[in-house]
């Protein structure tokens, strides 16, 4: 019923502006009375970080900044949901227009710049349903304007670990300038140091909230290894790889919108993001799990990020171009492949190509 909601209106959405029917998708996502999902097939099950995911698809962070709607988002079938990014104060984010789908591509730039609703907002809507049960993650970034941009990252982890189920540390959106120098060495290891102090500084009243570590998949292969080797010496979680990309591939046909300036996801993302997923995974040699997001819109993309190093998957983009069905699309294409394989989880296939991956030629 939902699926075919979903199709029936993609077009009416796809005619409007990107981000009036991203409003709206929210609006109808709030409004929309959902019945109880039908439980994941146990074979999905993962466990990660100390948590108990029922399925390893997740919602990536952008998609619902604000909260409005995790509890919705979690019974359209999703693993767990990431909220935010959310900043310590609110936020407008960048002039509009600054989201662009690349229809031909089956892409998506945008150049939002973490507008939202700022954390006490955040805060209350999701202690409001913190009952509820579900893993709902935090994705935590700094103000455009902050003074101390790794003090605002202290600051949210004391004022979300009550309520989140982990945090990701946004160090890699493109879209507030300077923010992803803090992968640079000396800022990340002495940014981990202070969230990982401050995490452990909370402990005793929210108990142990993984922190996860997101990266940018434009960084060279040496910064990549100091980022792995610092989030290693820091007893991080575990890491998503990773953001949107400031690259732009040769092969994109809406060579237009190509020259918006933001950070493309979506299809022509996969590769890059698939490639930098695998050269973290033999970088962090089975010390922490990996997220892998980028591009994610079937079934066969999906296994393919497992097979490069991916104990967990997110996807955003896909959803827009493929509907809210290609989450249940996967999870069914996870079972046949395990069942083919008579595995009984998908532990066996996590970077059984990275590897090779790695030896490739690198992805244009
Ligand atoms: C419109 C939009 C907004 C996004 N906002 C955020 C954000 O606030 N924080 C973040 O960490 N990633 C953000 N992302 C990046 C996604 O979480 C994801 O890493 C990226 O889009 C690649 O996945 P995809 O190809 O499945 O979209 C955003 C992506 C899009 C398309």
């Amino acid at each position: 019923m939902i699926d075919l909601l979903d199709r029936l209106s993609r077009p009416f959405m796809r005619a409007l502006d990107p981000e009036d029917a991203h409003g709206l998708a929210i609006k109808a996502l709030q409004l929309m009375p959902l019945p109880r999902p039908i439980a994941d097939p146990r074979e999905l099950a993962v466990r990660a970080f100390g948590l108990n995911f029922p399925n390893p698809v997740g919602l990536a962070a952008g998609f619902d900044k604000n909260a409005q709607a995790p509890d919705a988002l979690l019974k359209l079938g999703f693993g767990f949901v990431e909220v935010g990014t959310v900043t310590p104060r609110a936020q407008a984010g960048n002039p509009r227009p600054r989201l662009f789908r690349l229809e031909a591509d089956q892409g998506v730039i945008n150049r939002l710049g973490f507008n939202n609703a700022g954390a006490a907002l955040v805060l209350a809507r999701l202690a409001e349903r913190a009952g509820a049960g579900g893993i709902v993650g935090v994705n935590i970034g700094a103000n455009r304007d902050s003074p101390d941009r790794a003090g605002d990252y202290v600051r949210l982890i004391e004022t979300f670990a009550m309520v989140a189920s982990y945090f990701t540390v946004n160090v890699s959106s493109p879209n507030t300038p300077g923010l992803r120098d803090l992968q640079e060495a000396r800022a990340l290891d002495d940014l981990l140091a202070r969230v990982i102090d401050a995490r452990e500084r909370v402990q005793p009243r929210s108990g142990p909230t993984p922190v996860l570590l997101k990266i940018a998949p434009d960084l060279t292969l040496s910064d990549l290894d100091d980022v792995v080797g610092i989030a290693r010496k820091h007893r991080i979680d575990g890491m998503i790889v990773g953001n949107t990309s400031i690259s732009r591939p040769g092969t994109l046909r809406e060579r237009d919108k190509a020259r918006e300036a933001g950070g493309l996801s979506g299809r022509p993302l996969f590769k890059l993001s698939t490639r930098m997923l695998a050269e973290t995974f033999v970088r962090a040699e089975s010390a922490f799990p990996l997220i892998g997001v980028g591009g994610i819109d079937s079934g066969p993309t999906a296994i393919a990020k497992i097979k490069a190093g991916a104990t967990l998957v997110q996807l955003y983009s896909g959803l827009v171009y493929r509907g809210i069905g290609v989450v249940g699309e996967i999870k069914a294409d996870l079972v046949t492949a395990l069942k083919r394989g008579h595995r009984d989880s998908l532990a066996s296939m996590i970077g059984s190509d990275a590897a090779d991956m790695t030896a490739e030629s690198w992805p244009e």
